[in-house]
């Protein structure tokens, strides 16, 4: 998308890398920097501003910011009155080393700090590069409206997010994580968890509704934990994440709900029920088990069992029968032998997950198990996750293919000229390859399943005989 620029406009360009809370914070620094003049570009180059909002959850993840990082270095020589803000995960965990390394970088921006952006932009113009990574156990998630007219990006793997989909939005819950599970550099990147308010949350899904958004995605790194902690000690009114649904769920035009993530060790009774009770909270759940094993389970400090997973899954699909489950994987956890390795592969034979995220584990400064002594060879790790995908892979295709013949109800996401995308409550991504349909973005399509392949659905406009 090419913009015509103004000259006395700023231009800003932000890439994103991660997860889905960094996606709805670059929305956020989107919209806040829309409300004070700036325009969007796709084109690095031209822009005045540029922000990196990082991920540091894997090593991988890492060296593609510091690669980026590199080209701004070249694009700032073409441009130098350009400014560079790191932001997110890495510049919490950096903060001036990121500088130090590469002094080309104006603002080293602390995952608590992307609502004050305007302020520390003024104080770049005025003072030069900045770091600001401060982390407040007893911080509170500023309220922050949306308006959809600054939005619309896609992620780093130019999935479709429901940033870019104009019927879908994420709202953010609650940030932060007290869990420490030993690999994970969440709870020093994020923060204590704690819970927004949900006089906020409900403000802001009115909000998208009105705005014509159909289905509303709650986000936290440990949504089962909501309304446990939040800024300023324990809740006046104790309320669970099942209370808040409820809630959401009845905001009048919310169509779909889901949310995202869940620790199983929090999963309740509660919870789980809500999967029957709740009538527009799709029928999709991810559940990172992490491993098949309970030693390597126990040495993550995951603090649950397969069988108490398996229990949970039981208990989902006894509540939820058409319930599609996904889950994370990390293979080559230190000290995961081949038996532990065959216990993972074990359990995905036993859930017959719809799909994963798997992962090789990757060493985080400041965890835990990077200090672990009993490091697997990366040769041993890159043969167990091909072994676990190739495997997932064919499970998700023969998962899919049991969709064929049903009828779906797709909501549509995208328009092209060669057809109809959109997904189902199970959140199966589905074609529509039948050029003279028309809708809109968010529209309700009954669809008959024609075709499956391994990552989406293909149908046709179910026609009643
Ligand atoms: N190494 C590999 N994978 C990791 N994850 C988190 N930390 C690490 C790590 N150090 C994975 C987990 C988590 C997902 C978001 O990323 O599977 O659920
Ligand atoms: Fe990381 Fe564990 Fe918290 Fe998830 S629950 S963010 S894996 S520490």
């Amino acid at each position: 998308m090419e913009n015509t620029v103004n000259m006395a406009q700023k231009v800003f360009y932000i890439k994103t890398f991660g997860c889905q809370m960094n996606e709805r914070d670059s929305e956020i620094m989107a919209q806040t920097l829309s409300s004070f003049g700036y325009i969007e570009s796709m084109n690095y180059q031209e822009a005045d501003l540029v922000i990196v909002n990082t991920c540091s959850i894997r090593a991988k993840a890492e060296q593609k910011v510091l690669s980026l990082l590199g080209y701004l270095r070249k694009a700032k020589k073409n441009k130098p009155s350009m400014k560079i803000c790191v932001a997110g995960c890495v510049a919490q965990q950096e903060g001036a080393r990121i500088i130090e390394r590469m002094p080309h970088v104006d603002l080293v921006l602390g995952t608590q700090q992307i609502y004050n952006l305007e302020k520390h932009l003024q104080r770049v113009d005025l003072e030069g590069s900045i770091v600001i990574t401060d982390l407040h156990d007893k911080y509170q998630i500023p309220q922050f409206l949306p308006e959809i007219s600054s939005l619309g990006r896609t992620s780093e793997n130019n999935q479709p997010s429901p940033s870019s989909r104009p019927c879908s939005r994420f709202v953010t819950i609650m940030q932060g994580c007290n869990n420490y599970c030993t690999y994970c550099v969440v709870p020093y990147t994020r923060g204590r968890e704690v819970s927004r308010r949900i006089a906020d949350i409900v403000d802001e899904v009115k909000i998208l509704v009105a705005e014509g958004v159909r289905e509303i995605t709650l986000l936290g790194q440990n949504v089962n934990s909501y309304g446990k902690t939040n800024a300023v000690g324990e809740p006046e009114v104790p309320i669970t994440f099942t209370d808040l649904l409820k809630v959401v769920s009845r905001i009048e035009g919310v169509t779909r709900l889901r949310f995202t993530t869940s620790n199983p060790k929090d999963l309740t009774d509660e919870l789980m029920c809500s999967f029957r009770d709740i009538a527009n909270l799709c029928p999709q759940f991810h559940l990172p088990v992490q491993s098949g094993s309970d030693r390597v389970l126990a040495k993550m400090n995951r603090k649950y069992t397969i069988s108490e997973y398996l229990q949970k899954v039981d208990t989902l699909h006894e509540y939820c029968p058409e319930i599609a489950l996904t889950t994370d994987v990390i293979v080559g956890f230190p000290g995961e032998d081949d038996e532990d390795f065959e216990e993972t592969m074990t359990l995905l034979e036993k859930v017959r997950f719809h799909g994963s995220f798997s992962f090789k584990y990757s060493d985080r400064s400041g965890t835990r198990a990077s200090a672990f002594l009993d490091k697997v060879d990366e040769g041993v790790k890159v043969a167990r996750l091909r072994r676990f995908q190739g495997r997932q892979d064919e499970i998700s295709l023969e998962r899919n293919r049991e969709y064929i013949g049903t009828v779906k109800e797709v909501m549509i996401e995208e328009c092209a000229p060669n057809g109809l995308r959109g997904r189902t409550d199970t959140n199966h991504i589905v074609h529509l390859n039948d050029c003279s349909v028309k809708s809109v973005p968010g529209e309700i399509i009954a669809t008959k399943i024609l075709r499956a392949g391994q990552h989406s659905l293909q149908g046709e406009i179910y026609k009643k005989d």
